[in-house]
């Protein structure tokens, strides 16, 4: 896959004081996390952003697509080098879904709760999700907010929303953006605290859920995320169990 050009280097007043250096914005490209996971294997230095107006191969959680109208979404994608250990790399993504809820919220008014792990959600349909993947010592978080979205794609009408729909105030990509790495900069600097401010915009809490796995489908009423991110489980005969991987879907309480 060939590099498309770099559209704009862009000017971040407000994230001045972030961990986050170089800001590239692509005009398009297959995925902005497959780009900076090569150029993590290059050797990019942590801090790396990669911003594209459209993406052809988005890449979703659990194999799937992404998709969103060109030029309608917050595309970026983050590089990091974490020095925690590997089995708690998962605070680090729960922390990017926060620090982006409160961008939103802060940009555009637009209250977004949590879906376990990762997804925003407003009601029931989801406006941003993250897909995190490694690269040896080098971590990509990549995240996929719907800013404006005059069309909605009939395959996701009744599944996802964007800012606009929900009645946000106008922003933009760069605004967002700004607001997203100054908070998740801040974010990274106390991760404890973020774990509790992840759980407390949780709406997977206390909720019944279903996770589909890879190897099979649990059930039970979510109780909490650990130190390192997994969902705990209680079971209707009583067991408990954590989870750190899977699909969560929220039942309607019987
Ligand atoms: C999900 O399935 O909920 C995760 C979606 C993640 C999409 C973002 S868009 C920017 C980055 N580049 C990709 O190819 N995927 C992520």
């Amino acid at each position: 896959m060939t590099e498309r050009r770099i559209l704009r280097a862009v000017a971040m007043p407000k994230a001045s004081s972030t961990i986050f250096g170089e800001v590239r914005w692509l005009a398009e490209i297959d995925s902005t996390n497959r780009y900076l996971l090569d150029e993590a294997r290059a050797g990019a230095a942590a801090g790396l952003v990669v911003v594209a107006d459209h993406q052809t191969a988005g890449r979703g959680r659990l194999g799937r697509s992404w998709v969103a109208p060109p030029g309608a979404s917050l595309l970026v994608s983050l590089l990091l080098r974490p020095t925690i250990p590997v089995d708690r790399r998962h605070v680090l993504v729960m922390t990017a879904g926060l620090a982006m809820a409160e961008a939103v919220e802060a940009e555009t008014g637009v209250i977004a709760g949590l879906k376990w792990p990762n997804d925003l959600l407003v009601g029931d349909r989801k406006l941003a999700g993250i897909l995190a993947e490694a690269a040896g010592d080098a971590l990509v978080v990549g995240i996929g907010v719907n800013i404006e979205w005059h069309e909605v794609p009939d395959e996701l009408r009744a599944i996802a929303t964007a800012c606009n729909l929900e009645g946000g105030r106008a922003t933009t990509r760069e605004a967002v953006l700004a607001a997203f790495l100054d908070g998740y900069s801040a974010r990274l600097t106390d991760l404890a605290r973020a774990r509790e401010d992840y759980e407390a915009r949780l709406l997977t809490l206390g909720r019944r859920v279903r996770v589909e796995q890879i190897d099979g489908v649990l059930t039970g009423v979510a109780r909490g995320v650990d130190a390192s991110g997994r969902l705990l489980l209680d079971h209707d005969d009583g067991t408990q169990s954590s989870v750190s991987v899977g699909d969560v879907v929220h039942l309607r309480a019987e």
